[in-house]
């Protein structure tokens, strides 16, 4: 069975059971800010949540997760608005920004078990790899959100929703 919720949708995946969770939301359902490291569990680029527990969606099949809620970063707010995204942009902290959806997903699962995690909190949830190096300005932002520091001000991205969605089958609310 394949049948469980993405993003506060109702889905069933017409594919093979054995599909990982990353590809079913990469090819079938369009959910393409999930991204495909290492394919391994090691780098944490496809993480994702399953019932609110971040998740390496490369390492669990569709079969695995029939009932759950998944959250992708598509998902994670309304209107990219979630503290942490704003601290990501107030804090400026992507470079490629290949691994940061998965690092923003790892760091709100975070923040909803541990709203002030100390410094072990924070290495011992944030095992995402980075090639380019953005470790400290992601611990940053994550102080900015948990401090409840970042909540105006904050420009958003450049570029409009409507033409967003009409260009990404993902974001068509
Ligand atoms: S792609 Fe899943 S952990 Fe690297
Ligand atoms: S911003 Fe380039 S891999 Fe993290």
């Amino acid at each position: 069975m394949t049948k469980f919720t993405v993003n506060g949708n109702p889905v069933e995946f017409l594919m093979d059971p054995a599909t990982p969770l990353l590809w079913a939301l990469r090819e079938a359902a369009g959910l393409t800010g999930t991204k495909f490291g290492c394919g391994a569990g090691l780098c944490g680029a496809c993480t994702v949540h399953v019932d609110g527990k971040a998740t390496r969606s490369c390492q669990v099949t569709i079969a695995d997760l029939e009932g759950t809620f998944v959250t992708t970063i598509e998902g994670l707010s309304d209107n990219r608005d979630h503290p942490l995204q704003q601290a990501w942009i107030a804090a400026q902290v992507p470079q490629c920004g290949y691994c940061q959806s998965g690092m923003i997903m790892a760091a709100a699962a975070l923040l909803k078990d541990k709203p002030n995690p100390s410094d072990e909190d924070i290495n011992a949830a944030m095992t995402n790899i980075c090639r380019c190096g953005t470790y400290p300005r992601i611990r940053r932002a994550i102080r900015m959100a948990a401090a409840g520091r970042v909540d105006s001000g904050v420009p958003g991205p450049e570029i409009d929703a409507g033409e967003a969605a009409a260009r990404v089958p993902a974001l068509k609310g």
